[in-house]
C-alpha cells in the first residue's frame, strides 16, 4: 500500500515537473507552464494508477495454466492431500518435511521451487494404499513385515510408485508430479530386505528388490529424490548433532551419486554439494522440533524411511 502511494506521488512530480519544462522549453508564460504541470501531474497520476490496479491481473493473465495447476495441487485442502494428512499421518509429515527441502534447494540452485515443493508432497501418496506397511505409519510394536518373507515386503514398498501413480491420475495431478511421483525412488535398492532375502530365501534376484519407476530426469525429480532420502536419514538417528547430521546428508547425496541415480537429472557437481549444505542446515532446524523416532540402522547401510529399518521392526 505505501508502495503504490510511492509510486502514484513520484508519478505525479515526475509529470508535473517534464509538463513544466516542456512548457518552458517552448517559451510558454509561467500561468501556462503551471497549468501544463498541473495537467501534467493528474495524468500521471492517473495513468500509474491504471497501472497499479491492472498490475494483479495482468499477472495473473501471464502466470501459465501449468503454475495454476500446480497452485491449486499446493494447496492443503487438496481432497488427496487430506486424505494422506487423515489415512497416513507419517507419511504426511515427512512429506512435508521433504517439501520444505527440495523447495529451498530448488530456489537455491535455480530450479522450480513451486514443482519441487508440490511434487514433494504427494511423491508417497501411493502409501495409501497401505499405510501400515511403511515405517513411518507402523503402529508401536505392530510390524507386518515380521511375518513375511523378505521377497514381498520388498513387493509391497516398490508397490508405492505405481499404486501413487494410479492415484496422482484419479485425482487428476499435473503431468510433472506424476513424474515425480515415478521417479522419486530411481531405480534405487531397498537394501534392507534385499540383505534379508540373501540370509533367508533361497534365490534371491537383486533386480526384484529395485524400484523400476526410472531415474530422475528433471532437477526436481532428483532434488524430491535427494530431500526424501535425507530426511528419513535424519529422523532415524536418535540425538545427532550438527556434524553427524551433515555427515549423514553427504553420505546419502554420495550414495545416489555413486549409484548413478542423478545422471539424468541434470544436476551438477556444484548443485549436489550446495544441495547437501542446505538440506544440513535446515535439517539441524527441524531436529528442534521433532520428536526421537524409534532407532533406524546407518545411512551407509539403507537410504530410504521406506527401506531402513531394525529387524524387530521393518
Ligand atoms: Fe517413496
Ligand atoms: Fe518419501
Amino acid at each position: 500500500m505505501l508502495a503504490a502511494a510511492g509510486v502514484l506521488v513520484v508519478s505525479s512530480v515526475i509529470g508535473a515537473g517534464v509538463a513544466y519544462l516542456g512548457d518552458i522549453v517552448y517559451g510558454s508564460g509561467s500561468e501556462e507552464a503551471m497549468n501544463a504541470a498541473i495537467w501534467g501531474a493528474l495524468g500521471a497520476f492517473a495513468a500509474a494508477l491504471v497501472g497499479i490496479t491492472a498490475l494483479p491481473f495482468v499477472r495473473r493473465l501471464l502466470i501459465s495454466r501449468a503454475d495454476v495447476r500446480l497452485v491449486e495441487a499446493a494447496s492443503p485442502v487438496h481432497p488427496l492431500l487430506k486424505r494422506l494428512m487423515t489415512e497416513a499421518p507419517g507419511t504426511y509429515t515427512h512429506s512435508l518435511a521433504t517439501a520444505s527441502l527440495a523447495e529451498s534447494a530448488a530456489e537455491a540452485i535455480g530450479a522450480d521451487p513451486l514443482l519441487a515443493r508440490v511434487g514433494a508432497y504427494y511423491h508417497d501418496v501411493g502409501k495409501l494404499k497401505r499405510p501400515c506397511y511403511f515405517f513411518e505409519n507402523l503402529a508401536q510394536g505392530v510390524n507386518p513385515h515380521d511375518s513375511q518373507k523378505p521377497s514381498l515386503s520388498a513387493l509391497i514398498i516398490t508397490a508405492h510408485v505405481s499404486d501413487g501413480m494410479e492415484l496422482a491420475e484419479e485425482y487428476d495431478l499435473p503431468a510433472p508430479v506424476r513424474d515425480i511421483i515415478r521417479e522419486h525412488h530411481g531405480t534405487s535398492l531397498i537394501r534392507y530386505f534385499y540383505h534379508k532375502a540373501t540370509t533367508e530365501e533361497p534365490q534371491v534376484y537383486e533386480a526384484d528388490f529395485r524400484y523400476h519407476g526410472g531415474r530422475p530426469t528433471t532437477r526436481e525429480a532428483a532434488l524430491v529424490m535427494l530431500a526424501d532420502s535425507a530426511e528419513a536419514a535424519v529422523r532415524a538417528l536418535p540425538s545427532p548433532t550438527s556434524e553427524e547430521v551433515a555427515q549423514v546428508v553427504r553420505a546419502v547425496v554420495e550414495d545416489k551419486v555413486d549409484d548413478h541415480q542423478l545422471e539424468l537429472s541434470g544436476l551438477t557437481e556444484a548443485d549436489t554439494a550446495r544441495i547437501s549444505e542446505i538440506f544440513s542446515r535446515m535439517l539441524v532446524g527441524m531436529l528442534h522440533a521433532r520428536c526421537e523416532y524409534p532407532r533406524l540402522l546407518s545411512t551407509k547401510e539403507e537410504g530410504h524411511a521406506d527401506q531402513r529399518r531394525e529387524p524387530s521392526r521393518a
